[in-house]
């Protein structure tokens, strides 16, 4: 089997032995190179535009995470796992546009009219109603999923958490109005095995070519 080859299955089995784990050893520190390694994988998730409508809070501290508990209605795994990352989702993100094209300009990847058409039909769209929320759930949901497998292939266990009170997540956290709370991620070293989940056959979920 060739290189390119291993790494693929490698992706494959991270995908398929990721489960959510919800007791986590107390106490173990995630080291900062490693916590690093996974957030720059993570960020290499694409997104529209390549706007990267996403930030990231770690909690780290004992401090923190207590802080946080009661924001996640008391689930356990918030203190016990090594960080609690809250995923959120920028939407303002249409005010990269300008940084991005125009780096690329300036690389002499992109003509400047070129930019500019697609800054302003970015800026176009954000005026939509609703397209500001859904791109930045869509796309920071993108960078969850990226994080869970990169910690995953790290030797970490996560579970994404959806059950939080966002609004006194934002108040606890001084999370400025621009971002919105996706979802929240555990991070740490299992102390009991993700307890096993089904999931609905192919056939149930794939419509080939139209319904
Ligand atoms: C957006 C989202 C929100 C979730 N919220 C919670 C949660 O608040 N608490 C929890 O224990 N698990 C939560 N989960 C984990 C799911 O229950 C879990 O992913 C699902 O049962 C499939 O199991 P698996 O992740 O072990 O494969 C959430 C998962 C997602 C993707």
């Amino acid at each position: 089997m060739s290189v390119d080859m291993q790494t693929k299955q490698d992706v494959l089995e991270v995908m398929k032995d990721r489960h959510s784990v919800r007791k986590f050893e107390k106490g173990v520190t995630i080291p900062e190179e490693t916590m690093e390694e996974i957030l720059k994988a993570t960020i290499e998730a694409p997104s529209s535009w390549n706007l990267q409508h996403w930030k990231f809070l770690v909690v780290e501290s004992e401090a923190q995470k207590e802080k946080l508990l009661p924001i996640g209605f008391n689930q356990q795994q918030i203190v016990d796992s090594s960080a609690t990352i809250v995923i959120l989702g920028d939407l303002e993100a249409n005010l990269h546009a300008e940084e991005i094209y125009g780096q690329a300009v300036e690389l002499g990847f992109m003509e400047n009219a070129v930019k500019e058409t697609l800054v302003s039909q970015i800026n176009g769209a954000y005026e939509r109603d609703g397209f500001a929320m859904s791109e930045a759930l869509k796309n920071s949901s993108l960078a969850a999923m990226q994080l869970m497998l990169a910690a995953k292939a790290k030797g970490y266990d996560t579970v994404a958490m959806g059950g939080f009170n966002p609004a006194a997540l934002i108040e606890e956290f001084n999370i400025p109005a621009r971002y919105v709370p996706t979802m929240l991620i555990s991070v740490g070293k299992a102390a009991v095995e993700a307890y096993g989940t089904a999931r609905f056959p192919l056939e149930r979920v794939v419509v080939k070519d139209s319904f």
